[in-house]
């Protein structure tokens, strides 16, 4: 059985959907601090079968080791963690301890229940201001902010592990931006508040919960002057997921970071361009001041992962454009 705490949130949905689909079985642990439990039922719509999902915090070391106890888990895929960039700069104490206490807590207990495969959500922004494009896993890793420290400072901890207990497979997936939808449109992204991410305000936009995108910054030296990132789609996201439990139920007995991205960048506008045309609405838009902690350009080499663990991304912007605004169209408030 696999675990995947922070289930209920939009990577691990879509990863579960992939993983029950590839025939694993799969136990969901999430606190909902940032998703409902509704999201659970749709996936299970999906799927077809019941997906056990057990709430519980990864800061508890008895919610964890209940969890060990009562299911029999082979590997691990850690996603519970907090994740929004702003909120990391005024909260920081709140972020170290999800996302740094969490993953010493989960570790501690997977040691106890001689767990030893574990595959961890890292970000791209570990890489912070890269000087050069594509960035490939030997780049600096200099987080620019206390969230990509919490990352950077998990990475650190399971190489140390690894050094002491060699026997363990931990694959580092450092995500880009992950956005888009499960086509079928019964899961997706459903940030609370005004989201912070810019596939979330399109989508929020077009469905006329917002009235108007900002584009931070029109004056990067990109070649239209918006930021560029690698937009990746959430089911080749889940599909790399997938891979790199394959790779870690061989216990290759290795620890491993690989970028899990497209290797394409894309601007702010081209995105918001290619948004229009997939859902035929119009995005008002305004350019204004950059936003703080913002790099310029960030995409990914992606060539280990495909080295590696034989994954690549297949979708298109047109395919995430198309079912962000499938999701967003079916369910204008998202899981409320
Ligand atoms: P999400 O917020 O939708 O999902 C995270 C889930 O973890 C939520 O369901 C939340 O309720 C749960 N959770 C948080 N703290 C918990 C705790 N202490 N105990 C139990 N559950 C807890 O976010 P997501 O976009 O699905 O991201 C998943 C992971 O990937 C996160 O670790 C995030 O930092 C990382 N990541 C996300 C992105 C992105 O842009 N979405 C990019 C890079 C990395
Ligand atoms: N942007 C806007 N307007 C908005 C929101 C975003 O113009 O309302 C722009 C940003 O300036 C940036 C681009 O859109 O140029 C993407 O911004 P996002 O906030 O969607 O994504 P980031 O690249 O800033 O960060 C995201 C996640 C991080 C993760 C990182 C990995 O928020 O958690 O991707 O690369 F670490």
């Amino acid at each position: 059985m696999i675990l995947l705490t922070g289930g209920a949130g939009f990577i691990g949905l879509h990863t579960a959907a992939v993983l029950v689909g590839a025939g694993h079985q799969v136990v969901l642990f999430d606190n909902f601090s940032n998703s409902k439990p509704l999201g659970v039922k749709r996936l299970e719509s999906i799927t077809g079968r019941a997906v056990p999902c057990v709430e519980g915090d990864v800061r508890s070391s008895q919610d964890m080791d209940r969890l060990f106890d009562q299911y029999p888990v082979s590997a691990v895929i850690h996603f519970a963690g907090l994740k929004a960039v702003g909120e990391g700069e005024t909260q920081p104490l709140r972020y170290y301890d999800n996302n740094v206490t969490g993953s010493l807590v989960l570790l501690a207990a997977m040691q106890r229940a001689e767990v030893r495969r574990i595959i961890f959500s890292s970000s791209a922004t570990i890489y912070g201001n890269s000087d050069s494009n594509p960035i490939p896993e030997t780049a600096a890793l200099q987080p620019a902010n206390v969230y990509g420290r919490t990352k950077l400072m998990v990475e650190d901890i399971l190489r140390d592990l690894h050094v002491a207990a060699p026997g363990w497979s931990i694959a580092l997936l450092r995500y880009f931006n992950p956005v888009g939808a499960h086509p079928g449109g019964l899961i997706g992204e459903d940030p609370s508040g005004i989201p912070n991410n810019l596939m979330p305000f399109v989508t929020q936009v077009a469905v006329g919960r917002l009235a108007e995108l900002q584009v931070f910054g029109g004056d990067y030296p990109t070649p239209d002057g918006s930021g560029v990132r690698d937009y990746i789609h959430v089911m080749d996201l889940a599909e790399g997921h997938r891979a790199a439990l394959d790779w870690a139920l061989r216990d290759p007995q290795e620890i491993l970071a690989a970028n899990l991205g497209t290797g394409q960048g894309c601007s702010v506008l081209e995105l918001v361009r290619a948004f229009e045309k997939a859902s035929g609405q119009a995005i008002p838009y305004r350019i204004v001041a950059r936003r703080a902690g913002d790099v310029a350009a960030c995409w990914s080499d992606p060539s280990l992962a495909a080295a590696r663990l034989g994954w690549n991304a297949t979708r298109s912007l047109e395919d995430m454009c198309r079912d962000a605004w499938n999701w967003q169209r079916n369910n204008p408030q998202g899981f409320a």
